[in-house]
């Protein structure tokens, strides 16, 4: 039979399950247990310990590995635990890994620890000039390349097919934090990535009501040391976050839709206001890397940033919105507005910051599932 498309697949995530339930039931049952009784158990799959592995959570990692054409998933506590996983599972002690310079702050601050406490090395590079990223691949034995696209918060899209080629030219592993634009809209691993990784925190989930992640690798040896390392590490994701993770995964691809159409509208109203300077899009043509994100995306994830003339005017909208909240990630049914530099990349330094095109007024926003007027009608009022 041809394959399922994405969405067949998302809203029958009961048939992911490793067993039949008995009763039918349209939701997996959660099994809530530490331990199973082995002598209860017969068959090829035989679980003693939810750490190691649970019937429900491999629903979950089921349906990722489908859908994002890997070989196997490992879903975790949370997003950062799966970036913390595929460091754990690929670096030694004195390991060197590249990085787009342009990443999620608790990624950089994770990197720190990394570098702190195993001597590894970090070279941190603009994703967009090919030729010094093959440079620092040439001259450094690098073990892992690491980058988000798009990247969080500059927005910048990544060519992860060539990125892919060029990695494995150096013989190193490819590694995509696919959080913004999820498996709905990208799939890194058919692009030549050896692990996708992302944040169900966000979009997947939908409902902002719970923290998680998970980690796919292209192949079955990757997959199995995952597993191996997050039981080891005690990474993986406790049952009844699976169960309300899956809540929300049925409507991702409405969700997706609708986050996009209405942020393209608010940033195109962002565009024309006078104390705007910039607004960073990848669904709008003034995006230098519109055509790409075109090509790579199906949908174009809600999340923007706008640079305010001065922090203080970003400062007066945040304080004065009556609808946007102050608050860090993204992808949840209400919309967000936060200053990267105060909040979501507090670990950056100016300069750091300066380099990936963060301004102290620039404002992510992560627009929700609001009526797109209501929240045009709520930045003019917070201004005025
Ligand atoms: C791109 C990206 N990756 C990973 C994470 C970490 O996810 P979590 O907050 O679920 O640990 C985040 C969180 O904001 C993120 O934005």
């Amino acid at each position: 039979m041809k394959k399922i498309k994405i969405e067949t697949a998302l809203s029958h995530i009961a048939k992911y399950a490793p067993f039949e339930d008995k009763a039918g039931a349209s939701h997996f049952p959660i099994y809530n247990t530490g331990t199973f009784d082995l002598k209860k158990q017969e068959g090829d799959k035989i679980y003693d310990y939810t750490r190691s592995d649970n019937p429900t959570r491999e629903m979950l990692e089921n349906l990722f590995t489908d859908v994002e054409n890997a070989a196997g998933c490992v879903c975790t506590h949370t997003g950062i635990a799966s970036v913390a996983l595929l460091f754990e599972t690929v670096l030694k002690a004195n390991s060197h890994i590249l990085v787009e310079a342009d990443c999620y702050g608790g990624t950089f601050r994770l990197l720190k620890v990394f570098k702190e406490k195993y001597n590894i090395t970090v070279h941190f590079a603009d994703f967009l000039e090919e030729d010094k990223l093959e440079d620092i691949l040439k001259n450094n034995t690098i073990d892992l390349v690491l980058c988000e696209s798009p990247t969080n918060p500059g927005l910048k899209i990544i060519d992860l097919q060539k990125i892919a080629t060029l990695t494995h030219k150096y013989k190193a592993l490819f590694a995509v934090d696919n959080s913004l634009a999820t498996f709905i809209s990208q799939r890194p691993l058919d692009l030549g990535a050896d692990f996708s990784l992302f944040s169900t925190t966000k979009y997947i989930s939908g409902h902002g009501a719970v923290v998680a992640g998970a980690i796919a690798a292209k192949t079955k040896e990757l997959a199995q040391e995952l597993h191996y390392y997050a039981n080891a590490q005690g990474r993986s994701q406790n049952p009844m976050d699976v169960y309300l993770i899956s809540l929300g995964i049925p409507t991702l691809k409405v969700r997706m839709k609708e986050h996009q159409e209405s942020s393209i509208k608010i940033a195109k109203f962002l565009e024309k206001q006078s104390y705007i300077t910039k607004v960073t899009h990848p669904a709008l043509e003034s995006h230098p890397q519109y055509e790409l994100a075109k090509k790579q995306m199906e949908y174009i994830p809600g999340v923007f940033c706008a640079d305010f003339q001065t922090l203080e005017l970003a400062e007066k909208f945040i304080e004065n919105t009556k609808i946007f909240g102050e608050k860090c990630s993204f992808g949840s049914p209400d919309s967000r507005a936060e200053i990267p530099a105060k909040i979501s990349h507090a670990s950056f330094s100016k300069e750091e910051l300066k380099a990936i095109g963060i301004s102290d007024g620039t404002v992510r926003f992560s627009i929700g599932l609001e009526n797109f007027e209501d929240l045009i009608e709520d930045i003019k009022q917070a201004v005025k």
